[in-house]
């Protein structure tokens, strides 16, 4: 199927020559097209342009076959007149891509989070027994079928508010078998959804009640069961750990991601959320596609993350939910690095995956301009999934994964309205999507 939105007053980060992060100074600086339109087909995008150059029918045939030609002789794009989007005062965005998230999980912890409001702390509800412990007792509980039921009510939700791809981990398994049916979740939810889905392995998430104080015991098991299975079954596309204090250590983490690359899965971990725990200096060792949290970067970390491939990530929802301090990210910026932030959806520090306000929150609490936050939740955070080169902006070629917003005054309105949904149309894998 094609579709030609016309009438568009802004389409938002277009590129010409697509790349797959954006770093520094370049975050301030976002393309966009006023008055515009846009040529989907076959599930990518064909062709954009000013209004005054919308093609007539015959032109955007020629257009798709030119696309045909130069892009994939195989490929037999959709012949038929395309469905019409008139997008009068509104505008066009890639996608959100939430490279962070733990949105596989049976119930919710909102006791947890009265008892936060009555003065404990994340780490001390974690030592009682609550925390990822908790949420790991009620996964042990439910069915794969509940799993995923509660899973895809939350993909819907997410889609419903701009994102187009995700990341989603494992992690409250803590066992083999666990894990093991987190991730078959996981690829469950790949074949039922929309969604652009990457899986990441994080069997080091935290220590079990019964592996309590043989926590090297568990790393272990970790290194030599569940990886060899994870991998034999092919579930995960990446593989994380929790570097942080009273977590894993740097060493444990060094040993587990040495151990998933041999099985050819690239790191993407937690680390220096809680302390300045050496987790993005292994992170970057083993060039780990993104290194999340950080809290506690220092001119050491900065340093340490300059001239690496490793994406720098910030989960400004987990920071506003627990009260952290905020991850320095306009001296990041201003040193040169590249910035993604992701929801880090999950039951414990992130009950929300919507990413409007995580755009609100990127300006609000991280001082970050408007373009540098969009650039921040599209092509930065396609990056710390490995999949820039489809995702992210509009560039011809990629994949068709955008939202038409509802009449809006411009790309400002979207950090500064938080709170409401301003997504009005999805479109997904070139087609609209509908959840009733
Ligand atoms: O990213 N920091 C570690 N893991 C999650 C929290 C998981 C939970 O509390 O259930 C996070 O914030
Ligand atoms: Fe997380």
């Amino acid at each position: 199927m094609s579709i030609l939105i016309k009438n568009i007053k802004e389409l938002i980060q277009v590129e010409e020559n697509p790349r797959l992060k954006i770093s520094g100074k370049e975050m301030a600086n976002l393309n966009t097209l006023k008055d515009a339109w846009l040529l989907i087909s076959g599930g990518r995008i064909i062709d954009f342009g000013p209004s005054d150059t919308i093609p007539t029918p015959e032109h955007y045939e020629l257009k798709i076959k030119n696309y045909e030609k130069i892009n994939n002789p195989l490929v037999r794009l959709s012949a038929c007149p395309p469905e019409i989007i008139d997008a009068t005062d509104r505008l066009v965005f890639p996608s959100f891509c939430d490279s962070h998230t733990h949105l596989v999980y049976a119930g919710s912890r909102e006791i947890e989070y009265a008892d936060k409001i009555r003065g404990l702390s994340y780490e001390e509800i974690a030592k009682r027994g609550g925390g990822i412990l908790n949420t790991a007792k009620g996964l042990h509980e439910a069915s794969e079928e509940e799993l995923v039921g509660q899973a895809l009510v939350r993909l819907n939700e997410i889609v419903m508010f701009g994102t187009g791809a995700v990341e989603i981990k494992s992690g409250y398994g803590l066992s083999v078998e666990d894990e093991l049916k987190m991730l078959r979740v996981i690829r469950r939810l790949k074949e039922l959804s929309p969604l652009a889905i990457v899986a990441t392995f994080l069997g080091a998430h935290a220590v079990p009640a019964a592996y309590k104080g043989r926590q090297e015991e568990f790393v272990d098991m970790v290194i030599n069961e569940m990886i060899p299975q994870v991998a034999a079954e092919g579930l995960a596309d990446y593989i994380d750990a929790f570097c942080d204090r009273g977590f894993f250590t740097p060493e444990e983490t060094d040993r587990i991601l040495l151990a998933g690359m041999k099985y050819g899965l690239r790191a993407k971990i937690h680390a220096n959320e809680l302390d300045y725990s050496g987790g993005i200096q292994v992170g970057v060792k083993y060039n780990a596609l993104s290194v999340d949290h950080l809290e506690y970067t220092g001119d050491a970390e900065i340093k340490c993350l300059l001239g690496s491939e490793t994406m720098p990530t910030v989960l400004p929802g987990a920071a506003f939910f627990l009260g952290l301090t905020h991850a320095p990210v306009r001296k990041m910026i201003d040193a040169g690095l590249p910035v993604a932030m992701a929801s880090d959806f999950n039951p414990g520090s992130s009950p929300s995956g919507n990413m409007q306000f995580i755009l609100s929150l990127a300006c609000i609490n991280y001082h970050m301009l408007p373009e540098e936050a969009i650039h921040a939740v599209t092509i930065n955070s396609a990056y710390a999934m490995g999949l820039s080169d489809e995702l992210g902006s509009i560039a011809r070629g990629k994949k068709a994964n955008l939202f038409i917003t509802k009449p809006i005054p411009g790309y400002e309105f979207m950090p500064y309205a938080y709170g409401s949904n301003k997504v009005e149309t999805v479109i997904l894998n070139g087609e609209v999507v509908r959840i009733s």
